[in-house]
This record gives structure tokens, sequence and C-alpha cells, in this order.
């Protein structure tokens, strides 16, 4: 990977997740939260196994083509490393595979970077973040999960402050910290000050009645946190 690869930057800040929007209208939701700024969008992938619901897969990213952000697939799936190659051909900027999904973490992270995407590493709630410590070098993302993962709307996990706090400080300053569950403008700023820089939010953009004023909303509560001291 290059020293300095864009997409890193816009991976960072309010990436809306397409789990809480109206997929009858997929595209064009989609597009009002890119006018309004967001740089980043985040599918959630599920298959039935890893985590019980199933949502989408390569087609909707292929969908979403074009659209002027970075795709941000998370992979909630059993051993993602036989799907990595489908979703980087659909398009997807930044492949992010769980931990407990695989035996082969290593092997699929350079598998993500050899297709030319960018390599995140997500731990579930109750997983040490043993396994970022040991694959540093091959990260660019890590993947906080913030509530247990599967569905959208939950509560936020307060012991995940300490969790992004400790990942921030176990990671080289490009590497992008993503929290992901429960944020919202309660907890955003103190997901920034805590050390995250990239905030998937579902029902807080899309459950709302204007998903662009919320994605503007959120940016300012993230970055009034970024500026407090931690
Ligand atoms: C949950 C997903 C999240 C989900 C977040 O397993 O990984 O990305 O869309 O939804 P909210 O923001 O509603 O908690
Ligand atoms: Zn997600």
């Amino acid at each position: 990977m290059t020293e300095h690869d864009p997409r890193l930057d816009g991976l960072r800040g309010v990436a809306p997740s397409i789990l809480a929007s109206d997929f009858g209208r997929l595209r064009s939701q989609v597009e009002e939260v890119v006018a309004a700024g967001a740089t980043v969008i985040h599918i959630d992938v599920m298959d039935g196994h890893f985590v019980p619901p199933i949502t989408m897969g390569p087609i909707v990213v292929e969908a979403l083509k074009g659209v002027g952000a970075v795709l941000d697939v998370h992979l909630m799936i059993d051993r993602p490393e036989r799907q990595l190659a489908d979703f980087a051909r659909a398009g997807a900027d930044v492949l992010t595979v769980h931990a407990e999904a695989t035996p082969q973490l290593h092997y699929a992270l350079g598998q993500t970077r050899e297709l030319g995407a960018l390599a995140g590493l997500a731990l579930c709630p109750g997983t040490p973040i043993g396994p970022v410590q040991e694959t540093r070098d091959a990260l660019d993302m890590v993947l906080c999960m913030t509530v247990n993962p599967g569905w959208g709307g939950q509560r936020f996990i307060p012991s995940s402050y300490d969790k992004v706090r400790r990942l921030a400080a176990a990671l080289p300053d490009r590497a992008v910290v993503q929290v992901d569950g429960g944020v919202d403008l309660r907890t955003i700023g103190d997901c920034a000050a805590a050390g995250a820089t990239s905030f998937v939010a579902g029902s807080a953009v899309f459950g709302t009645g204007d998903p662009g004023q919320a994605v503007q909303d959120l940016m300012a509560a993230a970055a009034a946190g970024r500026s407090r001291p931690a």
C-alpha cells in the first residue's frame, strides 16, 4: 500500500449505514447524504451464519459504484476470505473482516490489499484487542463494534470508549479507528474524544426525517468531541 491512499481521508468522518435506509430508493438516499458531505458509505453484509440476519451481497455494492464516496464494506460473514474477490470486483474500497470469523485473519488482510482495497479488521465487543496488535502492519482500519453485530438501532455499550482509547494507542496514526453501533448525537463526541476517526451511523442518519441534516449535525458533534481534551 502506498504511503498515502486518498481513500483513507474519505473513510474519516461520518459513515451513513445503508442498513437503516429505504431500499426502495437506495441510490437517491445515498446521493442525498453524499450531497450533504458524507465521504464514505457503510455497507453491512450479513450471511445468516456469523450473525442471524441475511442482508446484502456484491450486487448492492455494485449498485452504489460511482456515487462519489468511499464504499466501506463490513463483512459480518464466516470465512470472509472466500468472498473478498467478489466484493473487490463489485467496487468495494474498504473490506472489513471480523477477527472472530476466520482462523486465516492475517491472510485475509493481505488478500484484501492485494485486491486493491483497504484492509479493515472488526472486533466484537467481547473480543480483546490482541488480533489488532498481531496484525497492525497489515491493517488500514480497525472497526470497533460498539454494539453486538447483527442489527441496527441498538444501544451503545459504554465500555467501548475505553476500548477505542486502547485501539487508538495501539495503531499507527495513518490507521483509521471506526466505531459502529449506537453512534448518535449523544455518543459521537465521546467516541471522537477517545480517538475514533470514522463514525458509522445508521438509525441516527436514515432513521431521521432529514438524513442530510443529520450527517451535518453528527459531523459537528464529532468535531466538538475531537477538540475536547480526552
Ligand atoms: C450492526 C451494523 C451496523 C448498524 C449500525 O451490526 O454493523 O453498521 O448498521 O446501526 P445503528 O447506527 O442504527 O446502531
Ligand atoms: Zn457495520
